[in-house]
C-alpha cells in the first residue's frame, strides 16, 4: 500500500511542479468544474501506476491539476464506486495519493436522492455529516500509523467551519443552499420505496452511493472535508415517477451554473 501510493503520488510530481492543497472530487454530471482549471495538467488514471479505471457514463477519469480561483486544485473528474466492483482501498486510493501531494482540504461532491421532503430536485445540500450503509469500511484490516489512528474520531467528519464557510458563500451568491445528513448506500440498485422511508427514520436527507468512503480516509489522514450533494432527483417513492440515470445526469446539468458558482465562490474565499 505504501509503495503503490508512494508510486503514484511520484508519477503525478513528475507532470506538475506546484503542490495542490485542495482536492476537488467530483461526482456524477459535476465534472464540469474541472473544465474551469487552468493551465491544466491531465492525467488519465488509466497511466497513472496502481490506479484504478472509471468505468460509470458521466465520469470521465482523469486527473486535472492547476489553478483554479486562485487555489492550485487536483480534482477527479469521475470517481470509484464501490458498486463498480472495487473493494474500499481502491475507491479511496485517490484520496492517499492527493494527501501524499499535499492535499489538506478535500471538497467532496455527489449526486444524490433527496430524502427530506422539504428537498426538491436541483437543490444543492452542504453535507453535515453521514452515516455508512455501506455494510463495510476502507480503514479494515491492519492499520498504517503513518497515515492515521487504528481509531479515528469522525465526530466532526464534515468540518464545522468549512460547514459554515460554505453557507456564507451560499448567502452571497443568494443561492438556497440545503443542509444535511448524506447517507452512503451500496447501490448499484435505486432504493426501494420502503427502504427510503426506513432512511428517513434514521436521520437521514440525502442516500447516494458515494462520498462515504472517501470522506473516512480523509478524516483517517487528517484532511478536513466539506461534501455537496446536488439532489438529482428526489428518492425512491417520494414522487410517483421511477428512478433513472438518464434523470440523475439531466438535473445536475440543470444546476451547473449554481454548482460552478458555489465551489468557485467557496475557494475563492477559502481561509489559507
Ligand atoms: N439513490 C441513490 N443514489 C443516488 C440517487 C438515489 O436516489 N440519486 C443519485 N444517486
Amino acid at each position: 500500500m505504501e509503495m503503490i501510493r508512494k508510486e503514484a503520488a511520484a508519477f503525478i510530481k513528475e507532470k506538475v511542479n506546484v503542490e495542490p492543497t485542495v482536492g476537488l472530487i467530483l461526482g456524477s454530471g459535476l465534472g464540469v468544474l474541472a473544465d474551469e482549471i487552468q493551465n491544466p495538467v491531465v492525467i488519465s488514471y488509466k497511466d497513472i501506476p496502481h490506479f484504478p479505471e472509471s468505468t460509470v457514463s458521466g465520469h470521465k477519469g482523469q486527473l486535472v491539476i492547476g489553478k483554479l480561483e486562485g487555489r492550485q486544485v487536483i480534482a477527479m473528474q469521475g470517481r470509484f464506486h464501490y458498486y463498480e466492483g472495487y473493494d474500499m482501498k481502491q475507491v479511496t486510493f485517490p484520496v492517499r495519493v492527493m494527501k501524499e501531494l499535499g492535499v489538506e482540504t478535500l471538497f467532496v461532491t455527489n449526486a444524490a436522492g433527496g430524502i427530506n421532503e422539504g428537498f426538491n430536485a436541483g437543490d444543492l445540500m452542504v453535507i453535515t455529516d453521514h452515516i455508512n450503509n455501506l455494510g463495510d469500511n476502507p480503514l479494515v484490516g491492519s492499520n498504517d500509523d503513518e497515515l492515521g489512528p487504528r481509531f479515528p474520531d469522525m465526530s466532526e467528519a464534515y468540518d464545522r467551519s468549512l460547514i459554515e464557510h460554505a453557507m456564507k458563500s451560499a448567502d452571497r451568491l443568494s443561492l438556497n443552499v440545503q443542509k444535511g445528513v448524506y447517507i452512503g448506500n451500496k447501490g448499484p440498485a435505486y432504493e426501494t420505496g420502503a427502504e427510503v422511508r426506513m432512511l428517513r427514520t434514521w436521520g437521514g436527507d440525502a442516500v447516494g452511493m458515494s462520498t462515504v468512503p472517501e470522506v473516512t480516509v480523509a478524516n483517517h489522514a487528517g484532511i478536513r472535508v466539506l461534501g455537496i450533494s446536488c439532489i438529482s432527483n428526489m428518492a425512491a417513492g417520494i414522487l410517483d415517477q421511477p428512478l433513472t440515470h438518464d434523470e440523475v445526469i439531466e438535473t445536475t446539468a440543470q444546476v451547473r451554473e449554481d454548482f460552478l458558482s458555489f465551489v468557485k465562490d467557496m475557494l475563492k474565499t477559502l481561509p489559507a
